[in-house]
C-alpha cells in the first residue's frame, strides 16, 4: 500500500501542475476592473462570495412585523458569486424539521430586504433535502448543492411580474448586506429560519 502511493505521488504532483488539456496553459483570468479579483475554486471562477447564518429570531412577515421562527432551527447559506455570467452556486445547510411551504416554486430563497425588513424573493433554490433520509417531520440536517444560471424565476408574482425578473446576480453582489437567504414550512410560513447576508473576504 504504502509502496503503491509513493510510487502514485509523483503522477498525481504532476497531473496538478499540468495545464489544462486543451494544450495550451491555463489562462490566468484577469480582474474586472473595480471588481477586484477572481476567487478560484476549481471549476468554477467566482467574482464574489456570500453567506448567512440563519435562525429563528430574524423572520419578518409580509406586513413587516417580526415573528418567531422553529425554534432550535439554524441553517448555514454559502453562495459562490460570479456576476459575469450571472451565475450564482450555493451550498445550503439548514437544521429544521417540518415540510416545505411556500407560494414560490421552492420554498428556500434569496430576498431582497435589509435586516429587519421583508421583501420578495429573488431567487428560489432547490430546499434541502435530509442527508440521513429522516421524515419531513423530524429535525436533521437537509442540504442543497449546486448552480443557478439566470435569469430568474421565483413563480412569485408582484405587480404583474414574476419577483425574479430582472434580478441579478450583480445586483447581489453590489448590496450583499440588502438580501437574506431563508427556508419556510408549513407551520412557519413566513420562515422558519432567516439569514442575512454578508459579503465573505
Ligand atoms: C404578521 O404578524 C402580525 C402579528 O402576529 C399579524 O397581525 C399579521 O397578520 C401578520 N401578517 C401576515 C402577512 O401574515
Ligand atoms: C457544503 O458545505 C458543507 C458545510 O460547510 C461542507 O461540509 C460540504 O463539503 C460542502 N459541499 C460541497 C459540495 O462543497
Ligand atoms: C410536503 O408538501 C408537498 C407539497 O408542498 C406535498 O406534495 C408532500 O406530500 C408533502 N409531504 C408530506 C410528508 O407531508
Ligand atoms: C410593486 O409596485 C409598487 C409601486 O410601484 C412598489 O412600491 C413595490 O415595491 C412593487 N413590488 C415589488 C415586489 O416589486
Ligand atoms: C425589467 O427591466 C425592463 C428593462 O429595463 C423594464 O422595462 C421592466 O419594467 C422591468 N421589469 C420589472 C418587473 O422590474
Amino acid at each position: 500500500m504504502k509502496l503503491t502511493l509513493v510510487a502514485l505521488l509523483p503522477f498525481l504532483a504532476g497531473a496538478l501542475a499540468a495545464p489544462m488539456n486543451d494544450g495550451k496553459k491555463h489562462e490566468e483570468s484577469k480582474p474586472t476592473p473595480g471588481k477586484g479579483k477572481f476567487v478560484h475554486s476549481f471549476p468554477f471562477d467566482f467574482t464574489s462570495m456570500a453567506m448567512g447564518w440563519a435562525g429563528p429570531d430574524q423572520v419578518i412577515n409580509n406586513s413587516q412585523v417580526a415573528v418567531p421562527g422553529l425554534p432550535a432551527g439554524y441553517g448555514e447559506f454559502q453562495f459562490g458569486l460570479n456576476s459575469e455570467q450571472n451565475v450564482l452556486c450555493y451550498n445550503i445547510s439548514v437544521y429544521v424539521k417540518g415540510n416545505y411551504s411556500s407560494p414560490a416554486v421552492t420554498a428556500t430563497h434569496i430576498h431582497e430586504a435589509v435586516r429587519g425588513r421583508a421583501g420578495p424573493p429573488r431567487i428560489a433554490f432547490p430546499n434541502p433535502v435530509s442527508t440521513t433520509g429522516a421524515p419531513l417531520s423530524e429535525f436533521s440536517w437537509r442540504r442543497s448543492v449546486g448552480c443557478l444560471t439566470g435569469p430568474f424565476t421565483t413563480g412569485v408574482l408582484a405587480n404583474g411580474s414574476d419577483t425574479g425578473t430582472n434580478f441579478t446576480v450583480a445586483k447581489l453582489e453590489s448590496n450583499i448586506e440588502g438580501f437574506f437567504a431563508d427556508t419556510h414550512t408549513v407551520e412557519f410560513p413566513a420562515g422558519a429560519i432567516r439569514g442575512q447576508l454578508y459579503a465573505k473576504k
